[in-house]
């Protein structure tokens, strides 16, 4: 990736940085790369940055959102409404609200109860909310344990052997249209056949409706789709094609059946950046430590998750070092990398912590009473 460097002297950091020119040969690229009838969302969760969210917009994506808080982001930068699908394990009565009056496409409901509340309010407000089951398929993901979320003993979702059960007691209520099944099972997920499994069960599933003759229009399959954080330049657009493909060749839909799929991290991990400036160089008997001034506020993926971040020094290229990388925060799990080559770093030199457009800037606290990191992009840098 090319940074402006020259431009970035004069801003104040840390800051965010987005390539929007990669942003959109990424959302390029992944409708290319869908078949008819599959619709893609954007999950929402992962960067609400508004000049992000505008591409997104452009580039005629729905949106899959989390909360109240993003389905008002999603409309103020112009989703239209009919293309959002409102997820979350536990959605407040003023969430529900917000998106029965906005008339969104379809809430994706995980229990009962919950189903109880929005035919409630469904019918207070006099409307019909459409609503998807979101299903435990209980299948495994190599990824992270902390973004797993496909199996039976995380908190997501309702039981497999529920599905017939909570269908045939929606269509008992008068103010909700049940028109879809959302499974989603996980995160940063390389493996397709983990997505393949996916396929199969909600084949088997689907099978199994057929016998009650149920058949609905929308199955949503969630997001998932990982990136390479190693080596963000070899691969800055994730395999798109492999990614649909799999579900093309797996996935049996029905008849007019339209698919959904939620994707984050693969649409704008790879064009965010997290640019910081190097504060001291400091020796000690053990390690030579990099302080840069973000933190794990800026960026809590590392310390949240040992996630790991390429990190370039974009100021210069000579030597080879063994350092740490860490933050200013008291804390200390404030480390964004361990024992890392990196060109023989000095005080006021920038680096670029890589692939960070996703669950960086979004994910941000003000722990510390810090300032909560800004978002510039390549348009905007580049036409001062
Ligand atoms: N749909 C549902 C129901 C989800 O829970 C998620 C992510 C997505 C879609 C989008 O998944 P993606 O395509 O981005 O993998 N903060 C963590 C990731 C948490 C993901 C939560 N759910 C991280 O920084 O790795």
């Amino acid at each position: 990736m090319n940074f402006p460097i020259d431009k970035f002297q004069a801003l104040r950091t840390p800051f965010y940085y987005y390539d929007t020119q990669l942003l959109d040969q990424t959302l390029d690229e992944a409708k290319r790369c869908l078949y008819a009838d599959y619709h893609l969302h954007y999950a929402v969760k992962a960067c609400t940055n508004p000049q992000v969210l505008r591409h997104i917009v452009a580039a005629g994506l729905g949106a899959d959102c989390v909360s109240g808080g993003e389905i008002r982001a999603c409309l103020d930068a112009g989703f239209p409404a009919d293309k959002i699908v409102f997820a979350g394990v536990g959605k407040s009565d003023w969430e529900i609200e917000l998106a029965l009056m906005a008339d969104i496409f379809c809430f994706n409901v995980e229990s009962i109860p919950e189903l109880e509340v929005i035919n409630e309010l469904a019918q207070r407000h006099g409307k019909v909310a459409r609503v998807a089951f979101r299903i435990n398929p209980n299948v495994g993901a190599h990824t992270h344990d902390n973004i797993t979320t496909g199996l039976a003993e995380n908190k997501f979702g309702i039981a497999w052997e529920q599905t017939q059960e909570v269908i045939e007691r929606s269509r008992q209520m008068s103010h909700i249209e049940c028109i879809g099944l959302h499974f989603h099972i996980g995160s940063q997920i390389l493996d397709m056949d983990d997505f393949a499994t996916l396929a199969l069960r909600i084949n088997e599933l689907q099978e199994v409706l057929d016998t009650y003759g149920i058949r609905l229009p929308h199955i949503n399959v969630g997001g998932g789709l990982g990136i390479d954080y190693q080596e963000p330049d070899e691969h800055p657009i994730p395999n798109f094609r492999d990614y649909f493909g799999t579900f093309h060749r797996y996935l049996r839909l029905r008849q007019g059946q339209q698919l959904h799929f939620e994707l984050g991290r693969s649409l704008v991990a790879q064009c965010g950046s997290l640019i910081t400036r190097v504060l001291y160089v400091k020796p000690t008997s053990l390690k030579r430590f990099v302080i840069v001034d973000a933190g794990m506020t800026d960026l809590i993926r590392p310390a949240l998750y040992d996630a790991y971040h390429r990190i370039d020094n974009l100021s210069r290229q000579d030597g080879d070092e063994v350092y740490d990388v860490v933050g200013p925060i008291c804390e200390s799990s404030d480390v964004f990398v361990r024992d890392y080559h990196m060109p023989t770093t000095f005080r006021g030199d920038l680096l670029a912590l890589r692939s960070a457009g996703a669950y960086g800037e979004i994910m941000a606290s003000q722990y510390n009473c810090r300032a909560l990191p800004v978002g510039h992009t390549d348009e905007e840098l580049c036409r001062q």
